[in-house]
């Protein structure tokens, strides 16, 4: 726990960080000299007591080492970033199937890295390995890369090893703090209202759907065959309200926005050839969906897609199809949340992407959720946070469990070595 006297002084630094070397450097300095081995670079140290404890934050643009239980996890780092032929000519990057032990899930992007070696081709990868494969083979920022593989672990993963599985619960996987089920667990990061995954009501929601899918190539062909903002404001709010009308759990959250605006921003930003990146095109488009796999001479993008260009695009894409967060209650009976998101400015929507984030923590570690929030805490503060930095977010009132936090059921995963030719699960 931070004292008052540090918070205050995390507030300060937060409004200018020229304060951390004020508040921190003379004592750390005066330490390094005494044990000069124990902090080479002494920036660790400033920043950690501000950081919830375990470390973390940013030193030059680079994420700090954990400390205590985290101290085993490693860290990404910043990818070189411009346009690039994926995956190239490297063997260790050709396409191979998965073989009968190996786990795919919900995320086709990550699928697809998997596929091509990019993270393990087991399908459990780490918090590092995940956020710098998806530099390297999309184009996306570390801030961004990092934000994602960050929710990847605590959604789904054993956070003092970084690891966890693209698909269900995996023995391969430790539990430490608690269960680790996976990203295919709903609730914490998947959600309803996928682009080509059913919601978890009907069934299994990691597994492409391919009647989705043609319904998406469907509304794409009304607007040229491109998988742009406007087939996705389209494609969005028919979605929801098929949701709406026919999934009696059907919950649109402040989660739900986040994740469904997100990976509908993804495929426009991230799938399109870096050397036409107006043109999210079937060609571009499919072979990810389809066979999980890059398109022939594929180009990742010129330049990096980071935290802040992703909440201006949800604005855009919430707003071209607006629709009221809540639930379903029973069919006919929805219960609005009151949140209105169209009031809000970027920064706002920032700080409250960054409050849902924080909130999603403790939906990981029941039944260890009371002895190891701090710990959550700890990471996300250290991990996630400070890339949040430009939104100057109010922190008072973050890292409050939610009213869901601590469901453990796992959710249905098909991924006992499933392979997709054509949008077919052979
Ligand atoms: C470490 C990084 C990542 C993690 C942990 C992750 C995780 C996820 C999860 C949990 C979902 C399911 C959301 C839902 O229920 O609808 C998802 C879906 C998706 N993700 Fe990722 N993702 C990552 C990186 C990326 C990247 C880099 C891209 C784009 C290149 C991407 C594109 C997508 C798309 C398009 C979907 C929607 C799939 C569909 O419903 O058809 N993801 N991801």
């Amino acid at each position: 726990m931070l004292t008052e006297e540090q918070y205050e002084q995390y507030k300060a630094v937060k409004r200018d960080p020229k304060m951390a070397e004020v508040f921190f450097a003379e004592p750390v300095l005066a330490e390094r000299e005494a044990a000069p081995e124990a902090d080479p670079q002494g920036l660790g140290d400033i920043l950690s007591p501000i950081l919830g404890g375990l470390g973390g934050g940013l030193v030059n643009g680079i994420l700090a080492p954990f400390s205590g239980v985290l101290q085993n996890l490693n860290v990404p780092t910043p990818q070189p970033t411009g346009l690039k032929l994926i995956p190239g000519n490297a063997a260790a990057n050709q396409f191979k199937y998965p073989g009968p032990t190996d786990v795919r899930g919900l995320c086709p992007t990550l699928n697809t890295l998997a596929n091509h070696g990019f993270i393990s081709r087991t399908g459990i990868t780490t918090f590092a390995e995940a956020s710098n494969a998806c530099q390297i083979a999309y184009g996306f920022g570390y801030d961004l890369c990092t934000v994602l593989s960050a929710l990847g672990v605590i959604a789904g993963g054993d956070l003092v090893s970084g690891k966890y599985s693209i698909g269900g619960a995996d023995s391969r996987v430790p539990n430490t703090l608690g269960p680790s089920l996976g990203l295919d667990k709903h609730g914490t990061f998947e959600i309803d209202n996928s682009i080509t995954r059913q919601d978890t009501f009907f069934g299994n929601q990691a597994d492409f759907k391919l009647s989705r899918w043609n319904r998406l190539v469907d509304i794409a062909s009304k607007y040229g065959g491109f998988f742009g903002e406007q087939t996705f404001i389209e494609e969005k709010g028919i979605t929801y309200d098929e949701s709406l009308a026919t999934n009696p759990t059907f919950f649109a959250g402040a989660k739900w926005f986040v994740v469904a605006h997100a990976e509908r921003a993804f495929v426009y930003r991230a799938l399109p050839n870096g050397t036409f990146p107006d043109k999210a095109d079937f060609q571009n488009i499919a072979p990810f969906f389809l066979n999980e796999t890059f398109p022939p001479q594929w180009f990742r993008r010129a330049s990096a897609y980071s935290v802040p260009n992703l909440v201006t695009d949800i604005a855009a894409l919430y707003a071209g199809s607006p629709r009221p967060l809540g639930a379903n209650e029973g069919l006919n009976n929805f219960v609005p949340l009151g949140q209105d998101i169209t009031a809000m400015t970027p920064a706002q929507l920032g700080c409250f992407i960054l409050q849902n984030i924080f909130d999603t923590i403790p939906g990981q570690v029941q039944p260890g959720l009371l002895a190891n929030l701090g710990v959550y805490k700890a990471f996300a503060t250290g991990a996630i946070l400070p890339f949040f930095g430009s939104f100057n977010c109010p922190l008072d009132s973050y890292v409050v469990p939610s009213p869901s936090a601590g469901s453990s059921s796992a959710g249905s995963s098909g991924n006992s070595g499933p392979i997709i030719i054509n949008g077919v699960y052979q």
